[in-house]
């Protein structure tokens, strides 16, 4: 599993990426987030999310905070989900942010997305009581290294 930029190789494929149709509420389509992330370069830092040479997946991360790591968009392709992919692409985030000294894992969710809650809430996320323009906030405090989730 690696989190790599999205370039000029990869962002067709990035852009193709889709999750399923009931799913379209929960999460921006990927051409936005890349627009997204152009508008407010550097602070939007988008991600694509490999298994091996298989591109699967597509987060777009926000640095703010120096302790938080905001994972504002968090997506794997329909075709790939159910795979313990989406667990793992977390594991890799979760790296990222202790590689520069952070300790929290921040993000939004849809009401009503209840394998992302539940996918957060095994990996360890809370709720933090916050609602932001109609999202549930959820936490992650971040253990140090070494953790068992050290997926490759
Ligand atoms: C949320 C998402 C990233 C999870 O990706 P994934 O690769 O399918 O996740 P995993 O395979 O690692 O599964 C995580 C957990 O969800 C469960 N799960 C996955 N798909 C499921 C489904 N369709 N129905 C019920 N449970 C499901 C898995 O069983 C697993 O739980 P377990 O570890 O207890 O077995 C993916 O469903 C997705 O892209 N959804 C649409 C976009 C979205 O909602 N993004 C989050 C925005 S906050």
């Amino acid at each position: 599993m690696r989190l790599e930029p999205v370039t000029e190789d990869n962002y067709r494929a990035v852009i193709d990426l889709e999750v399923h149709e009931d799913q379209r509420n929960f999460v921006a389509a990927n051409v936005r987030s890349i627009a997204d992330a152009w508008v407010y370069r550097p602070r939007l830092q988008p991600l694509a999310v490999y298994s091996g040479d298989d591109l699967v997946g597509f987060t777009l991360l926000r640095r703010e905070d120096p302790r938080d790591l905001r994972v504002v968009r968090f997506m794997i392709d329909r075709r790939a989900q159910g795979r313990g992919l989406g667990r793992k692409a977390l594991a890799a985030i979760a790296d990222v942010a202790r590689s520069e000294g952070r300790t929290r894992l921040v993000l939004g969710i849809v009401p009503g997305n209840a394998v992302a809650h539940g996918l957060y809430a095994a990996f360890g996320f809370v709720e933090t009581g916050e609602v932001e323009r109609g999202e549930v906030v959820m936490a992650h405090d971040l253990a140090p290294a070494h953790h068992l989730d050290g997926d490759q």
